[in-house]
C-alpha cells in the first residue's frame, strides 16, 4: 500500500430521538409475528423523533460534546449529509452557527446521496486534510428513516446522527488511501421533492444493495486494497442489522470464498448492537455501526476495520481504517448508551400520532410544545423560518 498523510476519525458522537417504540408492539399491532423483526430483520425498537425533534436538533447534540472537548480554532469545514433536508437551497448545518457557536470563518455544505452521503463527505474531509493538515473538518450524519405507515418499510424506520471530526494524526482511526466505488441509476429508493416519505422497491433494494457493494468491492481489490481476510471486522450500511450479514455473505462469494456462518458472526457481532435499537439512521447508520464496534469489541489497536458504504439509486464505496493506538481513550461509550438508554417509550398509538404530525406550512407563528429534553429543540416556525433553542 502507499504511504499516505495520516488522516481520519479524530472524534465521534451520537445522538438520536427522545422516543423509542418497541417493535413488539407494532408487530402486535400488525399482526405480525415478532420474530419476523427481531430474528428477520434483526431489529427490536426504532427511535421516533419528538414533534420539537430534526435533524438538526440531532446534528446539533451529537456536535456539541466534540466542540466542547476540541474547541474551534482549527475547524474550517462544516460538512453535514441528510436524506432529510429541512431546506431545498440552505444547509442545514448553517442553524447550528449560533446553537453551537460556530466560527464564521468555515465554509458550510450539505451533500446528498440517500445514505451515502456521510461517507462522500468523510473523503472529501480526507481531501481537504490532505491539502491542509491544519484544519479540521465536522462531518455530521443526520436522518430521520420516515416510511409511509401499514407499509413492509415501517418496521425498517429510525432516527440518529453521528457527528466526525476528522483531521490529521487522529485519535481514533485513520483512514486508509484505497477506496472501490460503484455508481448507477437504480430506481430502488427515492423521494420526489413533494413527498414527506420516500418510494421504495423493498425487495428490488436489497439486490441492489448486494450488486453494488460487490461492485465496489470489485473495485477496491483492483486498485490492490486489502485481502478480505485481513480484516479484523466489518461495518456495513444496515438499514436493518441482518443487512449487513446478508452482504457480507456475498461479499465472500464475489470474492471466491465459501461463506462459514461462524467466520461471518465473529466479522460483524458487535456491530449492531446500536443499530438494532436505533432502526435505520440512513447516512449516520454506517458510522453507528463503527461506533458499536470500536465499544464493544476487545482491543482492536492496528486493526484494520472494513466499512461499505451504501445508498440507494445508487452508490456504493468499499473503504477501510486502521484503528489508532490510545483509541479507547477517546470513545463515548457511556454518553452513547445513555442516549440510547434515556429515549422514553411510546404506544402504538402515540406513536402513529407522532408519524402524522407535520410543521404547519402557513408562514403562521406556530409554537411547538416541549418535548424532548435533548440538548437542543425547534421552539417553533415563524414567517417560514425553523427557530432552534438550547434547552
Ligand atoms: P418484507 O417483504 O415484509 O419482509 O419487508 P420479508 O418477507 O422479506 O421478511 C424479512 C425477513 O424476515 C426474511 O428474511 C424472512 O424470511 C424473515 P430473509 O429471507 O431475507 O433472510 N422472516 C422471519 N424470520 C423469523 N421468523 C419469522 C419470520 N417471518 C419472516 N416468523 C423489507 C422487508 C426489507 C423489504 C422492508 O422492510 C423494506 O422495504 N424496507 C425498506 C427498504 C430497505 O431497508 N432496503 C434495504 C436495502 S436498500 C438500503 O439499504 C438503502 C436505504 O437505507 C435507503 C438509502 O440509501 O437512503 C433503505
Amino acid at each position: 500500500m502507499n504511504e499516505t498523510p495520516s488522516v481520519g476519525i479524530h472524534d465521534m458522537s451520537f445522538a438520536t430521538t427522545h422516543y423509542v417504540l418497541d417493535l413488539d408492539e407494532l408487530a402486535r399491532h400488525h399482526n405480525v409475528n415478532p420474530a419476523k423483526y427481531h430474528v428477520g430483520l434483526g431489529q427490536d425498537a426504532m427511535s421516533v423523533p419528538a414533534p420539537d425533534e430534526d435533524i438538526v436538533t440531532m446534528a446539533a447534540t451529537a456536535a456539541a460534546p466534540i466542540l466542547q472537548r476540541h474547541g474551534t480554532d482549527h475547524l474550517r469545514t462544516v460538512l453535514i449529509a441528510t436524506e432529510t433536508g429541512i431546506d431545498q437551497a440552505k444547509a442545514a448545518a448553517l442553524y447550528l452557527h449560533p446553537l453551537l457557536g460556530l466560527p464564521s470563518t468555515t465554509r458550510v455544505v450539505e451533500l446528498k446521496q440517500a445514505c451515502y452521503a456521510g461517507t462522500a463527505a468523510v473523503q472529501m474531509a480526507a481531501g481537504l486534510i490532505a491539502r491542509d493538515p491544519n484544519q479540521q473538518v465536522l462531518v455530521i450524519a443526520s436522518d430521520i428513516a420516515h416510511y409511509q405507515l401499514d407499509t413492509p418499510a415501517e418496521a425498517t424506520q429510525g432516527a440518529g446522527a453521528v457527528a466526525l471530526l476528522v483531521s490529521a494524526d487522529p485519535a481514533i482511526a485513520r483512514l486508509d488511501p484505497v477506496c472501490g466505488l460503484y455508481s448507477a441509476d437504480v430506481m430502488d429508493f427515492w423521494r420526489p421533492n413533494y413527498r414527506t416519505t420516500p418510494i421504495v422497491d423493498g425487495h428490488y433494494s436489497i439486490t441492489s444493495y448486494l450488486a453494488a457493494a460487490a461492485q465496489a468491492w470489485r473495485d477496491y481489490s483492483g486498485r490492490g486494497g486489502r485481502d478480505l481476510s485481513e480484516f479484523a471486522s466489518f461495518c456495513y450500511h444496515q438499514p436493518f442489522t441482518t443487512m449487513a450479514f446478508k452482504a457480507h455473505h456475498h461479499l465472500m462469494c464475489s470474492a471466491g470464498i465459501t461463506p462459514d456462518p461462524t467466520a461471518i458472526h465473529a466479522a460483524l457481532r458487535y456491530t449492531t448492537d446500536y443499530n438494532r435499537v436505533i432502526g435505520n439512521s440512513y447516512t449516520a447508520s454506517l458510522y453507528l455501526a463503527l461506533t458499536s464496534l470500536l465499544d464493544h469489541a476487545g482491543d482492536l489497536t492496528d486493526a484494520p476495520i472494513g466499512l461499505l458504504s451504501y445508498g440507494s439509486g445508487a452508490v456504493a464505496e468499499f473503504f477501510s481504517v486502521t484503528v489508532v493506538p490510545g483509541y479507547r481513550e477517546h470513545l463515548r461509550t457511556t454518553a452513547t448508551s445513555q442516549a440510547i438508554s434515556s429515549r422514553k417509550p411510546i404506544d402504538y398509538d402515540d406513536y402513529r400520532a407522532l408519524h402524522d404530525t407535520h410543521l404547519p406550512t402557513d408562514g403562521g407563528r406556530h409554537v411547538l410544545d416541549e418535548h424532548t429534553t435533548g440538548g437542543f429543540r425547534l421552539a417553533g416556525v415563524t414567517n417560514h423560518i425553523r427557530v432552534y433553542e438550547t434547552c
